[in-house]
């Protein structure tokens, strides 16, 4: 549980022989509220988007810092309320992900609304609700001022671009076998080049619409800093073709999207992970830096310029853990000497579909946390898959009834859950001190076949 991040301290802990988040058992938790189990703690959560706002202040006394948490990481109504009360703005991803952050308590103002395909309805309700919106294409940009101008009321828009990275041979840490610049020009989000550069004048001619700023979001592809400066590098040569266009325009809200790392960055869906990750500080000096170095060369002021990161694994990768309860042991010792753990959780549920040959996560037995690891077990989900969760890995011994935690399981893991083998999916519980409560129910058959219709003829 080690990192290299001393504003993000670990809420875990073990006590006689049991692992704790928060104060709260984990193997009390595990028994008041049933596995398997998404468990999250409050407390992490709030001290790593202080982090976020911290780092990034410290490096930009030019204007306001505001961090935009990507909803899509964790889209659970109680989470957002926490990240509400800290303040935190939204990055949201089509309508459902807008309703998530209202019904989370998010001012409306500070909702970025992203997404492919925006329609009519989306753009009318971003409008009225005074939410920017995040231009992905052209028509987006009539849309809005379509709507508006039925609405008689302005558009605020952002220009989501996608600058070519000239210089940058680096690979993807998430698809190795491709390069980065050549990945986040055929990647289909952000508008292609062409497109946006004659969208800047027009933007300036539409009544009905006001351009605020500039979005870029290069995703999880690397860690490295020298990456994160050629993209702000290149960000900013676009941004000044774009200026130009439009006499001289200076984008007011300058959002740099999310991708960060997270500390422990024991990520199951990148595939290159094993360096370190920066330090926040590192990330926000960085950005920031290679922002206001490169506005200058064009000659572009930084005054007043608000800057946005909009988070999602890098705030909540390490804030939930995943509890899962050994339901049963199977053991041959004729064919081979070999046992098995079957545990009542799957890789349905956690985002690891096949064979994994090295452990998905970080793992700890939590009601015996101290003992010696002296045991190979595998620990198997309990789908008809063949559910290798963990491949012959060293644990205490175990029996029916012990829980396994499986940590660092915050981002993106519990919105991706199916219902393969038609298995209800886990609930979620929000520890804070020794409080628990449950903020997702789990899932029940009657909610898995809700949306079955039988026709009568069937009947
Ligand atoms: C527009 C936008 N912002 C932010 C994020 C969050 O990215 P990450 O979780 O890598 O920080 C995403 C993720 O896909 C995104 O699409």
């Amino acid at each position: 549980m080690s990192h290299n991040d001393e504003t993000r301290s670990n809420t875990l802990s073990i006590k006689e022989g049991q692992l704790y988040i928060e104060g709260c058992s984990t193997v009390e938790l595990a028994e008041k509220f049933g596995t398997p189990l998404f468990v999250l703690s409050e407390k992490h959560l709030r001290q790593n988007l202080r982090a976020y706002q911290a780092a990034f202040e410290a490096h930009w006394p030019e204007g306001e810092v505001r961090i935009m948490p990507a909803i899509k990481a964790n889209p659970t109504i109680a989470v957002r309320r926490v990240l509400s009360e800290e303040g935190a703005g939204c990055d949201v991803f089509g309508p459902g992900e807008l309703e998530c952050a209202l019904r989370g308590g998010v001012n409306p103002e500070m909702i970025s609304v992203n997404g492919s395909i925006k329609d009519h309805a989306i753009i009318e309700k971003a409008i009225l609700l005074g939410a920017r919106i995040v231009l992905d294409s052209p028509k987006e940009l009539e849309i809005c001022n379509e709507v508006g101008e039925k609405l008689n009321k302005t558009a605020r828009v952002m220009f989501r671009l996608k600058p070519y990275l000239h210089d940058l041979g680096e690979r993807s840490d998430f698809l190795p076998q491709q390069e980065i610049r050549e990945l986040t020009q055929t990647i289909k989000y952000g508008i292609p080049t062409s497109e946006v550069l004659p969208m800047g004048p027009r933007a300036i001619e539409l009544p009905f619409v006001e351009p605020v700023g500039v979005h870029i979001h290069m995703g999880r592809h690397s860690k490295k800093l020298a990456v994160w400066s050629q993209l702000i590098k290149g960000y900013v040569d676009l941004i000044s073709q774009l200026s130009a266009r439009m006499g001289g325009w200076i984008p007011q809200e300058v959002d740099f999207g999310g991708g960060f790392a997270a500390p422990q960055d024991q990520e199951t869906r990148v595939a290159v992970t094993d360096y370190p990750t920066p330090s926040l500080g590192d990330y926000a000096r960085t950005i920031t830096t290679s922002f206001r170095n490169a506005m200058q060369r064009h000659g572009l002021s930084t005054n007043g310029i608000m800057i946005e990161v909009e988070p999602g694994r890098g705030l909540h990768n390490e804030t939930m853990i995943h509890l899962t309860q050994v339901h049963n042991i199977k053991q041959e010792s004729i064919n081979l000497d070999h046992r098995w753990a079957e545990v009542d959780t799957s890789e349905v549920f956690l985002g690891i579909m096949g064979v994994n040959p090295t452990p998905p996560f970080d793992y700890v037995v939590a009601n015996k946390a101290y003992r010696p690891r002296n045991h190979r077990f595998d620990i198997v989900g309990m789908t008809c898959n063949a559910e290798w969760l963990y491949q012959q890995v060293p644990v205490p011994e175990l029996e029916a009834g012990d829980i396994i935690a499986m940590l660092n399981t915050g981002a993106y893991i519990e919105p991706m859950a199916a219902n393969f083998n038609a298995l209800p999916r886990p609930g979620m519980v929000l520890v804070n001190g020794d409080q628990a409560d449950m903020i997702k129910r789990h899932e029940t058959l009657d909610d898995v076949f809700a949306r079955h219709v039988v026709p009568e003829r069937l009947r």
